[in-house]
């Protein structure tokens, strides 16, 4: 039975660097790869040193399109070692500014199709495999001005974590990712300046960084990765201060 990863979001960012340090540092006959640009993950395809790399071009906001993934693990039946849901988006803008199909679109791949892709994997995996989340920091905090994008990664970590429990006794690991600002194009889609706001853009941190940590903890078997000393204060302090003062704190948008 040939020993795979499935990586989700893996055109950029995160999703990118997990596929490039997976195939480093673990044993796996095969990564498949899915997003929606398939020219950018036939690239990092090509770019892999010990697995081979499979590019599934699929809009993951589609039901129907997941189910090219699930299509293929019933015919394949491969082990999966690692599942890496990272695809996700978010966008800056309160909840009345932005479109409602947009912050429903939001929903459906945050919160959906991260769902529905560790729903479907899960028979496919066994003792020892993991599931790696992309929740976020986002998700310790209600945040005005990026409203809903906080509350799909809520969904994530709180999601992630009760599941870990859940697999326990079957062996199969959960983590739940909770980086701060990070340096991908994810700024570039959530918002029309193309940057964070000025006081996020001071802890920006390299997805390298965040991934090569995320991995390390799930080794460990925890059920969270917090990368750098900002974020993991950033908890602390969301977890003791009452939101409503940390919330006026801060200038949101
Ligand atoms: N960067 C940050 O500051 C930050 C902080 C905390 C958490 N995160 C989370 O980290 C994860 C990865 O984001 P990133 O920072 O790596 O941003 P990114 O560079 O924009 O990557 C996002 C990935 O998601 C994929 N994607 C978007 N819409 C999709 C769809 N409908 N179907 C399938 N794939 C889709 C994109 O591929 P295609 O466009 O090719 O489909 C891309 O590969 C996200 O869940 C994000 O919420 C990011």
């Amino acid at each position: 039975m040939k020993k795979i990863a499935i990586v989700t979001g893996a055109s950029s960012g995160l999703g990118k660097d997990f596929v490039r340090q997976l195939d480093r540092k673990y044993e796996l006959d095969e990564i498949w790869m899915i997003a929606r640009r398939k020219e950018k993950m036939k690239k990092l395809a090509h770019s892999l040193k010990n697995s081979k790399g499979v590019v599934i071009g699929a809009d993951l906001s589609r039901r129907e399109e997941i189910n090219k993934v699930i299509n293929k693990l019933n015919d394949e039946k491969p082990r999966v070692l690692f599942l890496v849901n990272s695809a996700g988006f978010g966008k800056i803008g309160s909840f009345i500014e932005l479109g409602l199909d947009e912050q429903l679109d939001m929903i459906d791949l945050n919160i959906k199709a991260l769902t529905a892709m560790t729903y479907n994997v899960l028979p496919y995996m066994s003792k020892g495999s993991k599931i790696i989340q992309i929740a976020s920091s986002a998700a310790f905090l209600p945040q005005p001005g990026f409203n809903i994008y906080s509350a799909t990664k809520a969904y994530v970590f709180h999601f992630s974590k009760a599941l870990g429990i859940e697999l326990k006794n079957k062996g199969i690991g959960v983590l739940a990712v909770c980086p701060g600002p990070v340096k991908t194009e994810f700024f570039k889609v959530a918002s029309s300046k193309g940057k964070p706001l000025d006081w996020k853009s001071k802890f920006m941190v390299q997805s390298k960084d965040v991934v090569a940590q995320a991995l390390k903890d799930s080794e460990q078997n925890k059920m969270e990765s917090v990368y750098g000393v900002t974020m993991k204060l950033f908890k602390i302090v969301s977890r003791i201060i009452p939101h409503r003062m940390i919330l006026k704190m801060f200038k949101w948008n």
